[in-house]
């Protein structure tokens, strides 16, 4: 006899402050930081770094800095003092000759504290519109219910976010193997299905783009509103983010 396919859900929690409402009966959890900690990830992966070290804290950071690592750090858009890097983009594709194969470190305002908190599901992976369509493809083939986190803006919602996190379920829910009971989920969908047609214009009055524009970072909003720019699916691997080998055997 046949096995019956599997329907799995897909839902949409939009803040780390909403985690523990959504995150009962999900063993893989999509974190996403459109702007720009999971952009930042996915491309400096794709460029040749060996592996991200996410921490929760500057005062981590600067301990693994200490030690001799290559460490970045941001808080509220900014580089943090006392570090080369933050987290841009576009500063991880122009050195990446210089980052290739190495260990980097990296704090965030949102970003990594959203994956530390998903750190306690038995597969976490990392979601941008930059590997949008190479994300869902690698979804649709888990037979696995899938929550996607938003990072937010310390514990508030976010657009940006919540157009990504639209997108993925949008792709998900149309193959017809998974479904969502949340509102956030349908919420999500729609935001992106209003916005995909100029994601720059929509975010336009949005919150962080502001933040972003006054400190003149117009070309990593470009560079993080570009979908489907990197083929890298970074996964969480005993506190480091690697690429995802699709050989499931390479990543226990
Ligand atoms: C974050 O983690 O909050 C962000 O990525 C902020 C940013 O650097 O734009």
């Amino acid at each position: 006899m046949t096995k019956a396919p599997s329907v799995n859900h897909v839902e949409v929690c939009f803040s780390p402050a909403d985690y523990a409402l959504y995150e009962s009966g999900f063993d893989l959890v999509v974190v996403i930081d459109v702007l720009r900690a999971t952009s930042a990830i996915c491309t400096a992966l794709q460029n040749g770094v060996e592996r991200i070290k996410p921490v929760a804290t500057v005062e981590e950071a600067r301990l693994w800095q200490a030690k001799g690592y290559i460490a970045a750090a941001e808080r509220n858009g900014a580089i943090v003092d006392g570090f080369d890097m933050g987290n841009s983009p576009v500063a991880f594709n122009s050195k990446s000759q210089q980052l290739k194969g190495q260990t980097v470190v990296l704090t965030t305002t949102n970003g990594t504290k959203a994956i530390d908190i998903a750190s306690n599901k038995r597969t976490v992976v990392i979601g941008a519109l930059n590997n949008l369509d190479a994300l869902s493809s690698w979804l649709l083939k888990q037979d696995e219910n899938v929550l996607i986190l938003g990072s937010g803006w310390k514990d508030k919602f976010n657009l940006e976010d919540t157009i990504c996190a639209g997108a993925i379920a949008d792709r998900l829910l149309g193959s017809g193997k998974f479904i969502a009971d949340e509102d956030s989920t349908i919420a999500a969908k729609f935001i992106y299905r209003s916005a995909r047609d100029n994601m720059f214009a929509y975010l336009k009055a949005s919150s962080h783009r502001r933040r972003l524009r006054k400190l003149n970072l117009n070309e990593d909003v470009k560079y993080c509103l570009t979908p489907n720019n990197v083929s890298t699916i970074p996964i969480l691997k005993n506190g480091y983010l690697v690429p995802l080998d699709e050989d499931p055997a390479a990543n226990q």
